[in-house]
């Protein structure tokens, strides 16, 4: 991005804005080149900033939690936009309303201090609020989709809008929101009263889990493919045999065959060749054609 627009944001923002700062701090698979990248204050300054941006036909991206990306070797040239920031979290009765910003383990620990059932499923998920609603995150039978009540967004233009259960057009891994061009900057949650200690039962259970099953000590970007219909990726991964398999540093986890995992430098290119050669693997073996889940950003 061109200097002088960015000192122009720099000095009209109170956010941190960074010059070339490598996407591989900002992904779970700590992987991915550089990017110009502003970290909004909060939602007002987060107005300004995409007022701005709008006015001048400046290009952004918005990163969540970075726990669902693939960004490739030489990173984006549009402005990378976090709002780890807008962090704030409101408890009203059996709702509960947070910022985009708002990580999932969070908000569902905020949920069950305040004995409100719902969020148990999300105690693993490692997404900000605003990333799991547009890829309508979810596990163990739980996902946005089933709590999500209120979504507040801002447009392109900087204004503010309201959207309800009936706009948000959820499926699998699937919203409205993912084909939108509209800022996520908050969320509200329907919840139910129930027994705290019933609650934290069902999210240390889950949480057991996950961790039993899938490769969390590894840098990954979760599950590489969605599932397809009444199956399971990592199971037609498994019986092909493509545990194990390896392109550079890059490798199909052996615990859990839907991870890659980085195994120590791997880069975007690595990752893109495995999963080709996954996709292939599996084709060969029960015809099924996977599709990717995780989100890929290049130019
Ligand atoms: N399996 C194998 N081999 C493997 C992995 C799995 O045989 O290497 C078998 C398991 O034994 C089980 C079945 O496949 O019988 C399903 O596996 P698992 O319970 O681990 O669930 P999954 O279908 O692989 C889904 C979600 C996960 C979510 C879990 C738990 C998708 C693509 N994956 O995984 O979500 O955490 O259920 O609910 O929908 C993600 O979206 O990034 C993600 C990790």
């Amino acid at each position: 991005m061109r200097k002088e627009k960015l000192e122009v944001i720099k000095s009209s923002i109170e956010g941190e804005v960074l010059v070339g700062h490598p996407l591989a701090k900002e992904t779970y698979f700590r992987i991915g080149g550089q990017a110009d990248m502003v970290f909004p204050a909060d939602r007002d300054d987060l107005r300004v900033l995409i007022e701005f941006l709008a006015e001048e036909e400046i290009e952004y991206r918005i990163l969540g939690n970075g726990s669902n990306l693939l960004v490739s070797d030489q990173g984006v040239s549009e402005l990378v936009i976090k709002l780890n920031n807008l962090d704030q979290i409101e408890i009203m009765g059996q709702n509960l309303k947070a910022s985009a910003g708002v990580k999932l383990p969070v908000l569902a620990r905020k949920a069950s201090a305040a004995a409100l059932s719902g969020l148990e499923f999300a105690a693993g998920i490692p997404a900000s609020v605003g990333g799991a609603i547009v890829m309508n995150a979810g596990a163990y039978g739980g996902d946005m989709a089933q709590v999500l009540k209120r979504v507040e967004t801002i447009t392109v233009e900087g204004k503010e809008k309201s959207y309800t259960t009936q706009d948000f057009n959820f499926s699998y891994r699937d919203s409205y929101f993912k084909d939108s061009d509209e800022v996520i900057v908050g969320a509200e949650f329907a919840l139910t009263e129930a027994n705290k200690e019933e609650i934290e039962e069902k999210m240390a259970e889950f949480l057991g889990k996950r961790k039993a099953s899938q490769p969390l000590s590894l840098p990954n970007a979760g599950c590489i493919f969605k599932n397809p219909k009444d199956d399971s990726a990592g199971r037609l991964i498994d019986v092909a045999g493509g545990k194990g398999m390896k392109v550079g540093d890059a490798m199909v986890s052996k615990k859990h065959a839907n991870f890659i995992v980085n195994t120590g430098s791997a880069t975007a290119s690595d990752v893109l060749e495995l999963i080709e050669k996954v996709k292939d693997l599996v084709y060969n073996d029960s015809g099924v054609k996977l599709e990717e889940e995780v989100n890929l950003w290049e130019d």
